[in-house]
């Protein structure tokens, strides 16, 4: 027990966006057993942080920053506005969340037109913003075996890549009575995300189709059978998915008012609980204000930009057929949280007026090059990170960015999770499908210098000296 966990305890409930019928927060729910919409978790006891000013708050999270306690190192900085049933015990840490915010490199800065940074959250464990839900889905799910006496539990989930990478890996850290079991679109995830939960360990199995043909599969498993839901649709992902918020917040300094955040969409859990950690903190009076939110989705993957481009009123929403992406990860058709974001949105606008919350749309091209030039300037953006640049220039563009507001983009996971796109980049080898031509100009490949046969029957030295020659002649190097 460390002597700086928190005495405070919430009561949370699950709370149905479809009906408003509420359930207790003690068993695993998915969705609604009145009218099957998705839920979100809401404490009861909110009520009781709000009689602490936003100050308060503020001071507490900027001394936790320097906690001792393994428990309160990661997304749990924030417990209180996580989820506060969850005992000290329960908690799992394995080096998620305060991931740095990287001011884009000044060349790149000035070639966009508008400050921004990135918010690298691939420098998770897993690789990716993933492991901030897990954190607290998997932490719940041990208050909740200790609470219950479960001997056997197995986790289940449908993956793009990065969520079967986060939640083999916290199965794996905890051990039984969890075991993890993950359902793959076979053929549609890197090699990379693949390789993570074969290496934990966890049975990764393969369907083919595309990502939403699995997540049909596990929501009959889950309604269906004794298997635990690592989907966004678990609420509890959501909870520890805000903690982006919290942090962006945080690192400027709690003043977001002149931020723009913005977010690639796929299932729309992220997204979701970005607005939600917003909103929270706005109505503790952590924030003043609040910052706007740009979606951004791919025009092979759109369904959420096709629904805000209607105008009010005669929205429509219709889930869409995918076509091949490069941002892979968000390569889904119809999000399951898609719900969650229409009701979060409409309260987000009703706090902050008309503009802030917005979706903008992008090209596979306009994904690419973006990755691409910002990883040519320091950053290490996967093609979800591109997406979030490409959208940042749209915006632009479009005039939805005014001057003097600051963007923050989410760089979802690293890149090397997405290096094939960049081999397929640098090697024209895009299937016509994705309808990308590569800047010639940025093709980068390695450049063998000598023969293989070179290196036979020659000592070290005599080697180095050869294989210096080699470089000095590539480069035109001058003695000094
Ligand atoms: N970026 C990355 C790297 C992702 O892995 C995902 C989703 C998204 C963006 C989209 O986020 O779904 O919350 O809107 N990946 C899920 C998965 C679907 O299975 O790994 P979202």
């Amino acid at each position: 027990m460390s002597h700086d966990f928190p005495a405070y305890r919430g009561e949370m409930e699950y709370c149905c966006l479809g009906c408003g019928k509420r359930y207790p927060g003690d068993s695993l729910l998915y969705t609604c057993p009145e009218c099957g919409d998705v839920l979100l978790l809401e404490n009861t006891r909110f009520g009781e942080l709000k009689e602490h000013g936003g100050a308060y708050w503020r001071e507490l999270f900027d001394r936790r920053a320097s906690t001792r306690s393994n428990a309160l190192r990661g997304v749990f900085r924030y417990y209180e506005l996580l989820a506060p049933i969850l005992d000290e015990e329960d908690i799992c840490y394995l080096g998620e969340g305060i991931t740095p915010v990287i001011e884009a490199a000044p060349a790149l800065s000035a070639k966009v037109g508008v400050p921004f940074a990135y918010k690298n959250d691939g420098q998770n464990p897993s690789a990716s913003f993933k492991d901030r839900g897990m954190a607290c889905a998997f932490s719940y799910l041990k208050w909740l075996c200790r609470r219950q006496q479960w001997d056997e539990v197995l986790t289940v989930c449908a993956s793009t890549g990065d969520t079967s990478a986060a939640a083999a890996l916290y199965a794996s850290y905890i051990g039984a009575p969890l075991k993890s079991v993950v359902l793959l679109p076979h053929g549609k995830v890197t090699p990379q995300q693949l390789s993570q939960p074969l290496g934990s360990g966890a049975t990764v199995l393969e369907l083919p189709g595309v990502f939403d043909d699995c997540m049909k599969v596990v929501e009959i498993l889950a309604e269906k059978y004794r298997v635990a839901l690592l989907n966004s649709k678990n609420a509890w992902r959501i909870l520890g998915q805000e903690s982006f918020a919290y942090e962006v917040a945080q690192w400027y300094g709690w003043d977001v008012s002149k931020l723009c955040i913005f977010v690639p969409v796929g299932n729309a859990g992220n997204i979701t609980a970005i607005m939600s950690g917003f909103l929270k903190m706005h109505e503790l009076g952590i924030v003043e204000a609040l910052p706007r939110i740009f979606g951004v989705q791919s025009e092979h993957a759109d369904p959420v930009y096709r629904y805000y481009s209607a105008p009010e009123g005669s929205r429509e929403w219709k889930p869409v057929q995918v076509q091949p992406s490069v941002a892979q990860a968000a390569m889904i058709g119809n999000p399951v949280s898609f719900p969650r974001v229409r009701a979060l949105a409409s309260r987000f606008v009703k706090a902050a007026g008309e503009k802030a919350f917005q979706v903008v749309q992008v090209k596979e091209q306009q994904i690419m090059d973006a990755m691409i030039q910002a990883n040519r300037h320091g950053h290490i953006a996967c093609t979800q990170g591109g997406e979030c640049l490409a959208g940042l220039m749209n915006a632009r563009d479009l005039g939805l960015v005014g001057a003097g507001e600051h963007a923050v983009l989410d760089s979802t996971a690293h890149a090397l999770k997405f290096s094939g796109f960049q081999s397929m980049y640098f090697e024209n080898a895009f299937p016509p499908a994705y309808g990308i031509t590569p800047d010639t100009a940025l093709a980068n490949r390695p450049e063998l210098l000598l023969p293989e046969e070179a290196r036979q029957g020659k000592d070290v030295m005599e080697f180095a000296r050869e294989g210096a020659k080699a470089v000095v002649a590539r480069l035109g190097l001058v003695e000094k």
